[in-house]
């Protein structure tokens, strides 16, 4: 391998996903952290790593209506291109997908999630399991239900008022990576440890994705608040 090989490489992207915008948004993430030069292609062929939609490589996120793969095939560049795979699909690279906003809003989910639709598409998990867990994990703050009326923060939305989003689906799937949860929030083989420098403000909450897809159940089944006109949360 030479130095060469390890410092830089092809990728290739469909349009769509070019036009995205997201990879100009982690690209030069990547690219500055391990100092790898990342040179975006449109023909796959000419290209040693190639995020595809056609189930080749790993699953690495899902967004525009699809699952996101990424194949690394040796040549030039495929060192580099393995980092560039394992970085994507580690928690900082899922956490930058995660981050990224399309007009203010999320755009694409991390594959852990991704990989759950997969095996799920419907909503499973335990109804009753899912509010037990939301009044304990997340009653905290928010109005769950009415017995958590008093013992809530005020300024916090309600569950109803989430679930009356569109998207309430997609924000409750994803609460971990939107903040303020990700610094007080660990899901179980998902989520790294805190950062030592950042410990968690409050005493943490810690679920699995059993867990997030019982309250997601429980999220489902709920009446969306009523407000009579459309809803916004800054
Ligand atoms: C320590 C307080 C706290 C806890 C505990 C907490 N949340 Fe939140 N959550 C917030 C606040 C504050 C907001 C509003 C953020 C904003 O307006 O930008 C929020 C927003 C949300 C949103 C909307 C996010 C968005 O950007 O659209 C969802 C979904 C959510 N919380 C789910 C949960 C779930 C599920 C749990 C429990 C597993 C939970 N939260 C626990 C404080 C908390």
């Amino acid at each position: 391998m030479s130095h060469a090989d390890d410092r830089s490489f092809s990728l290739s992207a469909p349009p769509e996903l070019v036009d995205s915008g997201l990879l100009k948004f982690f690209v030069p993430r990547f690219s500055l952290k391990h100092a790898v030069r990342v040179e975006i292609v449109d023909d796959e062929s000419a290209a040693v790593a190639r995020l595809n939609r056609a189930e080749k490589g790993r699953l690495v996120f899902s967004g525009l209506q699809r699952d996101w793969y990424i194949e690394v095939v040796d040549g030039t560049g495929t060192a580099a291109a393995k980092r560039f795979e394992e970085w994507l699909a580690g928690s900082v690279g899922q956490k930058t997908i995660a981050s990224f906003k399309v007009d203010g809003e999320q755009a694409f989910l991390p594959a852990a999630i991704a990989r759950e639709r997969a095996v799920a598409p419907k909503i499973s998990g335990d109804a009753v399991v899912g509010e037990a867990l939301a009044v304990r994990h997340c009653g905290r703050c928010h109005m769950v239900n009415e017995k958590t009326r008093l013992t809530t923060i005020g300024s916090t939305p309600s569950f109803a008022l989430l679930r009356g989003f569109p998207d309430w689906n997609d924000r409750f799937e994803a609460f971990f990576v939107l903040r303020p949860h990700p610094a007080f929030t660990i899901v179980e083989d998902v989520t790294e440890p805190f950062d030592k420098s950042r410990p968690s403000p409050i005493v943490p909450i810690t679920v699995t994705l059993k867990d997030i897809k019982a309250i997601l159940a429980y999220v489902s089944e709920m009446e969306p608040a009523d407000l009579g006109s459309p809803l916004k949360l800054q």
